[in-house]
């Protein structure tokens, strides 16, 4: 007789399954539970599909979990997907869709809350991560970074360090972040590292000290650096369009580690082609499909959606998607709740 105190205890399900799976033979033995929550006994194990193994420990603690691509299946109750989109009608007895990343643009929210089924995302634990990958491609585009690595790998260091390759200064500089909410306020807090004066834009005015307001077009026209940091929605899709970059000064540097399709990305193209404008380009409108014009350009940086992949934060976001599958399990308060 072994005796786990505190732990959840199997449910009825995986009780009655007991030596004949692999998830029972794990508890083979006769088990008693001293349960911290008496409801838990009354646990049925939720069908999850997930459309990879998320990375870390926690993934483990799912009962009954299977890794395949999204078909229509009609055991499936539980969903995990990174803002992949979810057609309802596929899963007949869906009842959670476990977002891993804070964004959910993609998932086709409307439809499942219209069919009633629950959605969950990780916020807060990614805040950091992409906060630092946008200092990372603010620094790599302003300074040129890529371009003087390939300058160096291509054997075109020649003269002396003393010759031409300029670029422009980060510090002292005005960045304009658009969307000053909690990935917003990490990279503002990080500017006073750089001695940079923030400008931020937002429909609510923030008292959080971290920055002076600013009309977004008014941003546009005096910063340095502009990050965008705003979620997509209705009113964001194409938010800076062609006219707006338009607005940017000439050797401006545009950072977007949020979506793709918050810009008007052929506009965008352009002005890059142009070479009036830097950027350093996280995220894309039709990912993983990157504009071809931009490949052979010196004047953007491109990263393949990085923000949030740290081992550390994607091992974050798996304990979170997880405590949410495992509190909807249990019947509890959902975690990270969107709807
Ligand atoms: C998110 O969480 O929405 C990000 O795009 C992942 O980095």
């Amino acid at each position: 007789m072994i005796v786990v105190v505190g732990q959840r205890p199997p449910s009825k399900r995986y009780a009655s399954a007991a030596g004949a799976s692999v998830r029972a033979s794990r508890n083979a033995t006769s088990i008693a539970f001293i349960a911290t929550r008496f409801s838990a006994w009354d646990t049925d194990l939720l069908k999850v599909l997930a459309t990879r193994r998320y990375p870390g420990p926690a993934f483990d603690e799912l009962r009954d979990v299977e890794v395949a691509p999204l078909e229509a299946r009609d055991d499936v109750e539980a969903l995990i997907v990174a803002n992949e989109p979810v057609s309802p009608e596929w899963f007949p007895a869906l009842r959670l869709v476990a977002n891993f990343g804070v964004g959910y643009d993609r998932l086709g929210i409307d439809a499942l809350v219209a069919r009633g089924v629950a959605v969950t995302n990780t916020p807060g634990v990614l805040d950091a991560a992409t906060a630092d990958l946008t200092w990372a491609l603010i620094l790599a585009a302003r300074r040129r970074v890529v371009e003087g690595d390939r300058r160096v790998r291509a054997g075109e260091w020649r003269g002396s360090w003393a010759d031409g390759f300029l670029a422009e200064e980060v510090s002292g500089s005005t960045l304009g972040i658009v969307g000053l909410g909690r990935i917003g306020q990490a990279v503002a807090r990080r500017a006073a590292g750089f001695d940079a004066r923030v400008l931020y834009t937002q429909r609510r005015r923030s008292d959080t000290g971290l920055g002076e307001h600013r009309e977004l077009e008014e941003l546009l026209a005096e910063a340095d650096i502009v990050t965008i940091h705003a979620p997509l929605t209705g009113e964001t899709r194409a938010l800076l369009d062609a006219r707006r970059l338009a607005l940017l000064r000439d050797g401006a540097c545009l950072v977007n580690t949020a979506r793709g399709e918050i810009v008007d990305e052929q506009a965008l193209v352009r002005e890059l082609a142009s070479g009036r404008l830097r950027a350093g380009l996280d995220v894309f409108a039709h990912e993983p499909h990157v504009p071809t014009e931009l490949l052979a350009l010196q004047n953007v940086v491109l990263t393949p959606h990085l923000g949030s992949a740290t081992r550390q934060t994607r091992e974050a976001m798996t304990r979170i998607v997880v405590d949410n599958v495992l509190a909807f399990e249990r019947g509890e308060e959902l975690v990270t709740p969107v709807t």
